[in-house]
């Protein structure tokens, strides 16, 4: 069975959300030397571009989240299978998401650092789908908004594909 993609964010639309953010993250944290945590795996590229969008000296650092579950709906059992290495104890984080989704992996990583005691701690989400969320979320700094579906690349995978893509798709069976 093939998957059909249809183009949902093409790179110049991608492009132009992230040197938004960027921008946005240097007015409010430049000279404060944030901590950028991104979530494995899928924001490994929204992170790379960001970082070199955002021309603020940073530090970055890296968790990685599984949701256990059918890999279309996220089942709520999260759990950390990498966690930071830094000590973010009075650091101004700023935790780096591919998507948000159910809320679910992002509340959990968040109560986690919020235990750590930084001085300040942010969301960032290149992309958010609202209409599936059962836990709030508050992002401070989000890119792109998308109905339900399932999307893949730049950095978005379906089973470890797609993830390669310059734009995000939206993946459709066919049957
Ligand atoms: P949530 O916990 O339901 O918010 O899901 C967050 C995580 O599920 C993301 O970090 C992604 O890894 C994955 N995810 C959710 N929706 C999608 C999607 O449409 N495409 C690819 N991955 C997704």
């Amino acid at each position: 069975m093939e998957d059909h993609l249809k183009l949902l964010f093409p790179p110049e639309e991608i492009h132009l959300a992230v040197t938004r953010l960027a921008n946005e993250i240097r007015r409010d944290f430049a000279g404060k030397m944030p901590l950028f945590i991104g979530i494995l795996k899928g924001s490994f590229i929204f992170l790379s571009d960001l970082v070199r969008a955002s021309k603020i000296p940073l530090e970055i650092d890296f968790i990685r989240a599984i949701s256990y579950g059918s890999r279309h709906v996220s089942s709520g059992d999260v759990r950390i299978t990498k966690d930071i290495e830094t000590d973010i104890t009075n650091r101004h984080v700023i935790l780096v998401e591919d998507i948000v989704d159910t809320g679910l992996t992002l509340n959990v990583i968040v109560e986690r650092m919020k235990a750590k005691n930084p001085a300040d701690l942010k969301i960032c989400a290149l992309v958010e789908k609202h209409i599936r969320r059962e836990m709030p979320v508050k992002i401070d700094y989000l890119g792109l908004s998308a109905k339900d579906g399932f999307l893949v690349g730049y950095g978005l995978d379906y089973n470890e594909k797609y993830r390669y893509l310059p734009g995000i798709y939206i993946i459709e069976k066919q049957v």
